[in-house]
Formats: structure tokens, C-alpha cells, sequence
């Protein structure tokens, strides 16, 4: 007898009790995510981070949204698409200095207040974007 593993395994449980859910789950981290590339695709101050990414932005949009997704206490749906994310390693290909870093968190930040996360929420997040922001850094 074989068994469907797929079909045997559980639906993926979301805690409640996560900064996925208290954000407002999959519609809210979506709507953070394209706010982000639209501040990064409208702003010319953050040309050279745009410049960094493929002309069509929207596979980062799935993947960030993917990433963040697990990140945030939700559905790891980008450790499912391509397994253990090694992000420090998918960033190597690109000079990311302190300019780079500082536009990126322009973007994420300028991008939380617009969709009106709440200022306690963002004060966690702040902080631990910053730190991601700072690993991906690999020039000074
Ligand atoms: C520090 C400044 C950063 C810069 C300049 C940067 C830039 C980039 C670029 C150019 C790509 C490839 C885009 C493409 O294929 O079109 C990329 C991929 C990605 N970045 Fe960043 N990034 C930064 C920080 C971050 C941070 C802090 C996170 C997570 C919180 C992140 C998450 C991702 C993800 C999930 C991918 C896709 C990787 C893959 O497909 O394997 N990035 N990033």
C-alpha cells in the first residue's frame, strides 16, 4: 500500500499569536511587499537599488512576500519553493554597501508606515529588518 504524503500531511497551522497574524496575515504582508517595490520602482534616490533587481520586479514581490511569510511566524512558504533559504548567498552577486542597505530600509520602512502598520508593530520590526539589512551587507 503506498501512501499519499502529500495528502496525509496537516494543513500547516498559523499561531495566532505571531507577528504574521498580528500584522493582518497573507493580504497585509502582500500589501507591504508591493508597496515596497513601488516605493523602490517610483523613487530615484533608490535608482541604484532598482537598478540591482530585474526589470520586472514582480518574482521578487512573490519571493519577498515568501520569505516574509515565514519570517513573520506565518506559512514558510519559500522554505517549501526552494528549500533552506541561504539569503546572505542570493545577495552575493550584488555590491550591497551601507548606501544600499540605508535604501533598502528606506523603502521597508516608508513602506510599513504607508500601509499603517502600527507604530508598536513597527518599532519591533524596525530593528530586526535593520539587522537583516546589515547581513546582506558585503562591501563597505
Ligand atoms: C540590504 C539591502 C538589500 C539589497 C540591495 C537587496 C537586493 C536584492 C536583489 C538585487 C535581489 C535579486 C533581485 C532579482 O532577482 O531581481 C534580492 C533577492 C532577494 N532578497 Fe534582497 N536585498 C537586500 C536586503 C534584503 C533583506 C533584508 C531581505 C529579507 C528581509 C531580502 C530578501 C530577499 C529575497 C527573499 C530575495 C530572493 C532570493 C532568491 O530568490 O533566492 N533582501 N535582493
Amino acid at each position: 500500500m503506498t501512501t499519499d504524503v502529500v495528502a496525509d500531511k496537516p494543513a500547516q497551522e498559523t499561531s495566532g499569536d505571531s507577528m504574521y497574524a498580528w500584522l493582518g496575515g497573507e493580504q497585509a504582508i502582500k500589501n507591504l511587499v508591493n508597496r515596497f517595490y513601488d516605493i523602490m520602482d517610483s523613487d530615484d534616490a533608490l535608482k541604484p537599488i532598482r537598478d540591482m533587481h530585474k526589470e520586472d520586479l514582480s518574482p521578487m514581490r512573490l519571493s519577498l512576500f515568501e520569505f516574509l511569510s515565514g519570517w513573520l511566524g506565518g506559512p514558510s512558504l519559500f522554505i517549501e519553493r526552494h528549500g533552506s533559504p541561504c539569503l546572505t548567498g542570493a545577495h552575493k552577486p550584488f555590491k550591497i554597501d551601507a548606501a544600499a542597505r540605508d535604501q533598502w530600509m528606506q523603502c521597508m520602512n516608508q513602506a510599513m508606515v504607508d500601509i499603517e502598520i502600527e507604530p508598536k508593530y513597527r518599532e519591533m520590526l524596525t530593528p530586526a529588518f535593520e539587522r537583516m539589512a546589515e547581513m546582506m551587507r558585503n562591501s563597505d
